[in-house]
């Protein structure tokens, strides 16, 4: 990982802000993500639940559509909180989304005084974009 600063207060305020913006009728669990990018910009995302329940947004997804959408490169640092404002680990197809545009060394918060981890710690031996490169046959 690149040598930066991360203001993990701050990453957490916003992924607080951004749960109370979220659209969960359903499950009634809030979720906001925040991270740091590459760029230097800090971006967000809430989940956004359907009626056809399997359809649900997770807030990574939206913190993901975020970064394209502002077109600020990689992920560096992110930090997902429920409504109830402490950190909440991503499901796994958020690893592997948030893998894709972080990487093994992305930091994921893991709360007020504890270590961040990384996200090989959460999603050991990643399919990623390399593989689709060297595996192809034709
Ligand atoms: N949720 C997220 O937004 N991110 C996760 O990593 C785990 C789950 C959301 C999806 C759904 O709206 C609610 O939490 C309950 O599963």
């Amino acid at each position: 990982m690149p040598l930066v600063n991360v203001d993990w207060h701050l990453l957490r305020a916003r992924a607080r802000d951004a749960a109370t913006r979220s659209y969960a009728p359903y499950s009634r669990v809030r979720v906001g993500a925040s991270a740091l990018t590459s760029s230097g910009e800090i971006i967000e995302g809430s989940n956004v639940e359907n009626a056809s329940y399997g359809l649900t947004l997770c807030a990574e997804c939206a913190l993901v559509g975020d970064l394209v959408r502002v077109d600020g490169g990689r992920l560096l640092a992110v930090s997902v909180v429920a409504g109830d404002g402490e950190p909440l680990t991503p499901c796994g197809r958020c690893r592997q989304l948030l893998f894709e545009h972080g990487g093994a060394e992305l930091l994921i918060d893991a709360g007020e005084g504890e270590t961040p981890r990384r996200l090989d710690e959460l999603l050991p031996g990643a399919f990623g974009p390399e593989d689709l490169k060297t595996r192809a046959t034709s």
